[in-house]
């Protein structure tokens, strides 16, 4: 009697840790996604161990209910330590079929490409491979991971163009390109991506205009495309953008006159430095105007220094040097607080802090 007890009590513990434990085949998945890293300094990998990979597997992380893998977070870089980590980023990933998010960050040494089949993985919200040496293109059809919130490959060798599909990502909210070899136009249905709220592709060598589709963003805050080879105008509809706050187009190839609704829009942070913009600065400044960066320098803009600036609510930070501006700088704030470098290198600027006129 008793030890039929024991018997049926060891049969439920171990019908019971084995539903609580990982799949075998996540097993068999992570232990060759393992395989194919190589972490010899921190050893995050000696935790990868014995049969139960949803406990006590440093970064893997498993649902509750379904108890397959639900996350794999490892991160190399934090305030106490510095890792570095080579290999690949192993296909057998994709088996993982219920992966909501893979955070593969700043290890450095990380090279290979981001296996095509992780498109397949329809659960995953979070892509962050940021600060590796990934090389290859982003997978043609990206826009099957309808659930994708965060797509952050920055600082990586990622090259080709930006594939169509990308704009189908619906739930999209945050898009980090920046400092890759990315090159082509931006796909002209990028204004798709309405719950996009970040769009940073700066570092890149995209080229071709902007699409005024990006207005259609309702949620856009920051969209930084600088550092490329963009050309064309601004479009006139960036100024219409609800909640805009930052705007960097600098260092590119834009030309044209600056429309004035970029100026009269919520954007505070505006750099459209190094350009081949010309024209007048639109003389629309006002009580409304807060500006924490305003740099213009290195275009080819003429004509006077704007008067109503002096009306402005508040501008932090000014340049207009190294364009073609004449005429005496206007008195009183902001013109009080900046120095020479604001205004150098133009036709016949004058007055303080520059020469007497
Ligand atoms: C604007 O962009 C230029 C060129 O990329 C950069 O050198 C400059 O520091 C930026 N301006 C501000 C105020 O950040």
């Amino acid at each position: 009697m008793h030890s039929v007890r024991h018997i049926i009590s060891a049969l439920l513990f171990a019908v019971i840790s084995a539903v609580n434990s990982c799949p075998p085949s996540d097993r068999a998945a992570l232990l060759a996604f393992k395989a194919a890293l190589h972490e010899p300094h921190l050893r995050i990998f000696d935790s990868w161990t014995g049969t139960d990979c949803c406990h006590k597997w440093y970064g893997v992380s498993c649902d509750a209910e379904s108890h397959r893998v639900a996350d794999i977070n490892l991160r190399g870089e934090s305030q106490d330590r510095s890792g570095f980590m080579t290999g690949f980023i192993s296909p057998k990933i994709c088996n993982l079929a219920r992966l909501s998010s893979v955070t593969i960050a700043d290890w450095k040494g990380i090279a290979g490409e981001i296996p095509k089949c992780i498109t397949t993985l329809s659960f995953l919200r979070i892509i962050d491979l940021v600060g590796n040496k990934i090389s290859g293109e982003i997978p043609a059809d990206i826009g099957k991971l309808q659930s994708l919130t965060v797509l952050n490959i920055a600082d990586n060798q990622i090259s080709g163009r930006i594939p169509a599909s990308l704009t189908s990502l619906s739930s999209l909210m945050h898009l980090d390109l920046r400092n890759n070899k990315i090159s082509g136009s931006l796909p002209n249905k990028f204004g798709r991506l309405r719950m996009l709220s970040r769009a940073l592709l700066s570092g890149n060598q995209i080229s071709g205009p902007i699409p005024a589709s990006i207005s259609q963003i309702y949620r856009l805050a920051d969209l930084d495309l600088s550092m490329n080879k963009l050309s064309g105008a601004i479009p006139y509809s960036l100024g219409k953008m609800a909640v805009l706050t930052t705007l960097n187009l600098d260092c590119n190839k834009i030309s044209g006159t600056i429309p004035t609704t970029i100026l009269t829009s919520s954007i505070e942070n505006l750099n459209l430095s190094r350009n081949a913009l010309e024209g007048k600065i639109p003389d629309v400044f006002g009580s409304k105007s807060y500006f924490t960066v305003i740099d213009l320098a290195y275009n080819k803009f003429s004509g006077p220094i704007p008067r109503t600036l002096a009306a402005a609510d508040y501008i932090g930070h000014l340049d207009l040097s190294y364009n073609h501006l004449c005429g005496r700088i206007p008195a009183g704030e902001p013109f009080d607080h900046l120095d020479e470098s604001s205004f150098t290198h133009n036709d016949c600027l004058c007055g303080k802090p520059l020469k007497a006129c």
